[in-house]
């Protein structure tokens, strides 16, 4: 045999030897820790609902009509459901709407189930609230093109629907701005997902999975990574990612005017998805099995990619099978029809005793501690020793602060001149919350 021949035989066992060193433990898998996993994907036993908006049958009822009512849109044909629709999950399937300029929209028609435990509302973040939300396809001028003036002119001038609206609001019966979103907030926090045959394992039901579902989800929470974003029941962090898809579109970035957040969208939920393909911000991608090959094999290397996003995950083909297997089922076999869950008034409020301090932490996504007394005259100090980029806000009357891009690493002073209570909160981590009391300095 030629000596370069033989080199190369050698240099390819080396190889071999190496790879399994290296790859031997970690392509291992670990054991599936099911108790921990089911208590971390466990459903809640009620939904949230704002003290200031509280879900009483009347208004869902009117919310649910006002969903169908194309007197909101100004050509008049359209209605919310023309693109939410409720065998679609309340997508629509397609990957963008046509607009009235007859071009598609900029985005994905979003599914609309569990929003009540939202934090942020659009692709991109832009609303607040459900209510905030409700008026923005409403005026715009490609989705539904409509006058909110006329809108609710032609509402008021129904007596059926002056009726709907008294019987909602007894302390303000009146076709109002207000009260319209209201109905429709209300409404669409009743669309939460049913249990499917996931759930049922997670209560405790092992052969509710086949061995290859059981897999897929191993791969999941292990391997391929996904529950770094996708976590909790309603597979959500409700953060922000850069996930590698080609679009042009920068999403969170401009929303915050902080453009290491260029390209982020608000991490959807996989509950009852099989219904609501296309997939992703733009429709981009048809299948799961387009979705998982983008995850394994297209992401696109920029700058701005998520620090939770594995930059190489390997999944042979039948990896690849059972993690699509998995994500089925999270969804029903039929149209999902809405769960019924009782209500509880919601409070995001500090729910931990308030400790003096001058620091704060922010591994792992938190805020630490999260609640906080500071002597007025004293400075705020935020601490980056995280291995993500956050961007901590205030937005409270009298006082606004962005510290811009936060990288690893970074500290952030904040300074305040009166005493009160300050929200603190990161823009691209919204779940991550920091109540501070500005006490006055005896
Ligand atoms: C022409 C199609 C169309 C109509 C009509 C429409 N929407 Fe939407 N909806 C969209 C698109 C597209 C988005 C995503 C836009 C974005 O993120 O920039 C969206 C986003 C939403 C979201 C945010 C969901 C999330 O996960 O953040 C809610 C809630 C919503 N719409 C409710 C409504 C309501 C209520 C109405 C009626 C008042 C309505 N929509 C009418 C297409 C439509
Ligand atoms: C870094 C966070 C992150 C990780 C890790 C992640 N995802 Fe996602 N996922 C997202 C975000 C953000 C989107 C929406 C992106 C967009 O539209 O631009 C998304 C979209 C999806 C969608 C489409 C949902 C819809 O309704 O459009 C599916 C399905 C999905 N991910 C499954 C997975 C699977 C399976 C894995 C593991 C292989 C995974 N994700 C890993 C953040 C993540």
């Amino acid at each position: 045999m030629p000596r370069e021949a033989l080199a190369r035989i050698g240099r390819a066992l080396a190889g071999l030897v190496l790879a399994s060193v290296l790859g031997g433990a970690a392509d291992k898998p670990a054991p599936l820790d099911v108790g921990h996993w089911r208590q971390a994907f466990a459903r809640p036993n009620h939904a949230p609902t704002p003290a200031e908006n509280s879900a009483t049958p009347e208004k869902i009822a009117l919310g649910a009509k006002l969903f169908e009512d194309t007197r909101l849109s100004g050509s008049g044909d359209m209605a919310c459901s023309s693109c939410h629709q409720a065998d679609l999950s309340f997508s629509d399937g397609i990957d963008r709407h046509v607009g009235h300029d007859g071009q598609p929209l900029d985005r994905r028609t979003p599914p609309l189930w569990n929003l009540a435990w939202g934090l942020s509302f659009f692709w991109d973040g832009r609303a607040s609230s459900l209510e905030d939300q409700a008026m923005g396809p409403i005026e715009n001028e490609r989705e539904m093109a409509g006058n909110l003036q006329t809108a609710l002119r032609a509402l008021d001038s129904d007596p059926q629907m002056r009726k709907a609206f008294a019987f909602a609001f007894p302390d303000d019966p009146a076709v109002t701005q207000a009260n319209l979103a209201k109905a429709l907030a209300a409404f669409q926090r009743t669309l939460v997902s049913p249990e499917t045959r996931f759930d049922r394992w997670v209560k405790g039901d092992d052969k509710a999975l086949e061995p290859d579902e059981l897999a897929g989800f191993s791969l999941f929470v292990g391997k391929a990574g996904c529950v770094a974003c996708h976590q909790g029941w309603r597979f959500t962090d409700e953060a922000f990612h850069d996930i590698g898809l080609p679009s042009e579109d920068k999403g969170r970035g401009p929303i915050l005017g902080v453009s290491a957040a260029n390209h982020a969208f608000k991490t959807p939920s996989l509950r009852e998805r099989v219904w609501s393909a296309p997939y992703m911000h733009d429709g981009s991608l048809a299948t799961f099995d387009d979705v998982v090959a983008h995850y394994a094999e297209h992401v696109v290397e920029r700058p701005t990619l998520s620090a939770d996003l594995p930059r190489r995950i390997e999944l042979d083909n039948e990896e690849r099978a059972q993690l699509v297997a998995f994500l089925d089922t999270l969804s029903s076999d039929d149209p999902p029809r809405p769960a019924s869950l009782p209500t509880k008034a919601m409070s995001w409020g500090a729910t931990a005793e308030a400790v003096p301090a001058s620091t704060v932490s922010q591994k792992d996504k938190r805020f630490t501690p999260g609640t906080i007394i500071l002597k007025l005259g004293e400075a705020l100090r935020i601490v980056n020793d995280d291995t993500r980029v956050h961007n901590v806000r205030l937005d409270g009357p009298g006082k606004s602060f962005n510290s811009d891009a936060q990288n690893p690493g970074d500290t952030v002073t904040i300074g305040f001149d009166s005493p009160g209570h300050y929200d603190v909160i990161c823009g691209i981590h919204p779940d991550m919350r920091l109540s501070v009391d500005v006490a006055q300095a005896r």
